[in-house]
């Protein structure tokens, strides 16, 4: 099925607010979904209403949060989150994170107890829409072991960067510091296919090939992506004082309690620095000298990041609107709130 950005939203404004969460804050999650939909981010776009509605609806979400901005120093702030809705509390995080980077040049800002909020590429984009440059982290449930080990501690600990320049391009990189994600684990199992063996480790910690013995996923790049999760968890967790590493509450583990996730955002001026138009004139020029290097072998071209997210958005308008599998389309399109398909399943929600 494909939707315009208007009738996707729409349909996930409607499920969200049928859950019970009020109508400007169904809207801003229902257009942040969208962006990652239309960016062909779907594992973070309406794939997750279900479980947001079943979560909303079963109290896990705080629907009339009292959100507080605790302003801790001349540049560093805590966004209390309640935990109301991740994505209202990150959008609102960043506008006061934006507003505190345009005055003092520099703006770090902890958001405290709040639930899952998505791509947070769209975080650090806005800043970078606003001429500012921006670096997230974000917490998430632990399915990652550490390298060497045998048991999961760490998240899929997402970070994201986004910087403007003199044209209309923005960066906007924004990864996961696992190798891969759990769903598609779940994807190979369901096909009777075997995962390469750099993806995911059984119980004993061993590269494991056969997706029924998976037992945690693995960090991008070894020890490194090891110190990247780690990086994540203390600027997103320890540094905020809420649950870290292993003690992070389980995406799909009583729906009815809050998850008191942390995310942090670091935001600074470029006219602080180098000067903003030298900055963003420095960043085409820089885009442009790794656009027209010479591809290698089996590349079309060297892409910047998030370029690929926006040709994904361009393209899907130019064919007819975002493709949206039938399943989820029926789900938004029905009367249904939710099936009950999500509370205390295990940590991976098979
Ligand atoms: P990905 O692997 O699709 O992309 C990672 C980055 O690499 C992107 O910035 C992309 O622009 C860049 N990239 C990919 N191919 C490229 C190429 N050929 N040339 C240049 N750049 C390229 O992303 P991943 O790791 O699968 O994450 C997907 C989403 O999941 C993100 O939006 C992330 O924020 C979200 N996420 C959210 C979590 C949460 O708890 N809130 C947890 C984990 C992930």
């Amino acid at each position: 099925m494909k939707l315009s950005h208007d009738e996707l939203k729409g349909l996930m404004k409607n499920k969200l607010m049928r859950a019970g969460l009020k109508e400007d804050h169904a809207d801003m999650t229902a257009e942040i979904l969208t962006w990652s939909d239309e960016r062909g981010y779907h594992s973070h776009g309406a794939v997750r209403v279900e479980y947001y509605s079943e979560r909303i609806a079963k109290g896990g979400i705080t629907v009339d949060p009292k959100f507080e901005w605790k302003e801790t120093g001349p540049c560093s702030a805590i966004f209390e989150g309640d935990n109301g809705c991740g994505y209202v509390a990150s959008t609102l995080a960043m506008e006061k994170a934006i507003d505190m980077a345009k005055n003092t040049g520099i703006a770090v800002v902890g958001i405290r107890n709040i639930s899952h909020s998505g791509s947070i590429g769209y975080y650090t984009e806005m800043a970078a829409k606003k001429d500012l440059v921006a670096i997230a982290f974000c917490q998430s449930d632990p399915m990652a072991v550490p390298f060497g080990g045998t048991e999961p501690y760490y998240g899929t600990n997402p970070i994201s960067f986004a910087a403007p320049t003199a044209d209309d391009r923005t960066v906007v990189f924004d990864m996961a510091t696992t190798v891969q994600a759990w769903g598609k684990i779940l994807d190979k199992r369901s096909r009777n296919e075997d995962i390469p063996d750099t993806w995911a480790v059984d119980e004993k910690g061993q590269p494991v090939t056969d997706p029924s013995l998976v037992n945690a996923l693995v960090p991008i790049a070894g020890a490194k992506g090891y110190g990247l999760m780690m990086l994540v968890d203390i600027f997103a967790g320890i540094l905020l004082g809420v649950p870290f590493g292993k003690h992070v509450s389980s995406m799909y583990h009583d729906l009815s309690k809050g998850r008191d996730l942390g995310q942090m955002y670091i935001v600074m001026d470029p006219s602080r620095f180098a000067g903003l138009d030298e900055f963003k004139k420095s960043m085409s020029q820089s885009l442009d000298e790794l656009g027209d290097m010479p591809a290698a072998e089996g590349f079309g071209k060297v892409y910047y990041p998030g370029e690929r997210a926006v040709m994904r958005c361009d393209k899907a308008y130019a064919t007819g609107g975002i493709e949206i599998v039938d399943e989820i389309y029926n789900y938004l399109a029905s009367d249904d709130i939710h099936y009950d398909r999500y509370d205390n399943k295990n940590r991976f929600a098979e």
